[in-house]
């Protein structure tokens, strides 16, 4: 199998390198995109160093899978050159989730969408990604009318240019410099928490952020009867997303019902012994494909509501690790290639 991972030197492309390593992905030849500025670097892949080359009509020819993390305008302009190419597309950004066309997939929760695939896959919003890995089981178990989520989400999430504006802040204010002027948020993000991820759009009171994990969980789930409401907020973190979220279930569920239940999901891990101080954090996604849960606790104002606490690493499970087991699903299910829809 032939994989050209797009946007290979970028926070997500390196990780999904990574990851394809660890997993031993089954490729026979991977090739590293990234813009014009890299092309030429070598990168590190184990066994062999791997030559990153920039985009064009012929060098994206002959390829099974392509995995995307170059940012929506390069997936708009080149995913369905490559899908027309003949590989199919695993797709990390915003670009194509919400096309009719496109199946949005969380590996554990809604693998079979995987089957309508006509080219392009997409992979969800890594908020969102975390928050339905715990949402699904509930959903199964004892339905969901409405969640209410309020995310606090790591400086990585926004791309590499983030990562070195927080270090540089946090030296500055640490040797009390004089701050270098934010480039990357609209705001100082060291030590200061910004109730904006993304932008505001036409006007919208939301940001795009935000209106992305409500209609994401909506089409992961398949229902759009389930009320979702969102506040997203940056914090200066730099990997691992903390999402509070309040489910009101159908059903009654208790908390060690839900415990139990998220407990036995695949690829969820419960932390929940908050007496001796045992629940997620941020530094415990690290490295980690789980998504970790705990502070399981019911909602004193709602016999039908849960509180839940959801740590997910955006890099890896949010957008790499999920890309990855979709591109070994499509292989393993024979979705590549010629028998793509
Ligand atoms: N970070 C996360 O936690 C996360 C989670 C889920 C989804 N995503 C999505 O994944 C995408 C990438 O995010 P990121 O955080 O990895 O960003 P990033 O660190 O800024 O990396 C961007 C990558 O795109 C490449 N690129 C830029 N312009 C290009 C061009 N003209 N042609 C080819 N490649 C080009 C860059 O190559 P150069 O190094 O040569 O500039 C780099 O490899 C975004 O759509 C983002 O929304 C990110």
């Amino acid at each position: 199998m032939r994989v050209a991972v797009v946007g290979a030197t970028g926070a997500v492309g390196s990780t999904i390198l990574g990851v394809m390593r660890e997993r031993a992905f089954a490729a026979d030849e991977v090739v590293p995109f990234a813009s014009d500025r890299s092309a030429g670097r070598t990168i590190d892949y184990g066994d062999r160093d791997l030559t990153v080359v920039a985009l064009s009509d012929e060098a994206i020819a002959g390829f099974d899978l392509a995995l995307f993390s170059a940012g929506s305008a390069i997936s708009a302009e080149w995913a369905p050159k490559f899908a027309d190419a003949g590989a199919v597309v695993v797709d990390n950004s915003s670009q194509w989730r919400m096309h009719d066309d496109v199946p949005l997939v969380v590996s554990e929760v809604n693998p079979d969408a995987l089957d309508r695939h006509r080219g392009i896959v997409a992979n969800p919003n890594c908020t969102t990604m975390q928050t339905v890995m715990a949402l699904g089981p509930i959903l199964q178990a004892a339905g969901i009318e409405r969640v209410v989520m309020s995310s606090y989400q790591a400086v990585s999430g926004t791309g590499q240019r983030a990562v070195e504006e927080l270090h540089r802040q946090a030296e500055a204010v640490i040797e009390a410099q004089e701050l270098p002027a934010p480039t990357v948020y609209p705001h100082q993000i060291a030590f200061n928490v910004l109730p904006q991820v993304e932008t505001f759009k036409d006007g919208d009171d939301y940001t795009t952020e935000e209106r992305k994990c409500m209609r994401e969980t909506s089409k992961i789930l398949g229902r759009d009867d389930i009320g979702v409401s969102a506040t997203c907020a940056r914090v200066p973190v730099f990997t691992g997303h903390s999402v509070s979220a309040n489910v009101q279930t159908r059903d009654p569920l208790s908390p060690d019902e839900c415990r139990q239940l998220l407990g036995g999901a695949p690829g969820v891990t419960v932390i929940d012994d908050p007496a001796n101080g045992l629940y997620p954090t941020a530094l415990d996604a690290a490295g980690r494909d789980d998504v970790l849960v705990g502070r399981i606790r019911r909602d004193p104002s709602h016999e039908r509501c849960l509180n839940l606490w959801i740590v997910g690493n955006n890099l890896r499970k949010g957008a790499a690790t999920n890309a990855v087991q979709l591109a070994e699903l499509l292989h393993v299910r024979g979705l590549l290639g010629a028998a793509r829809a």
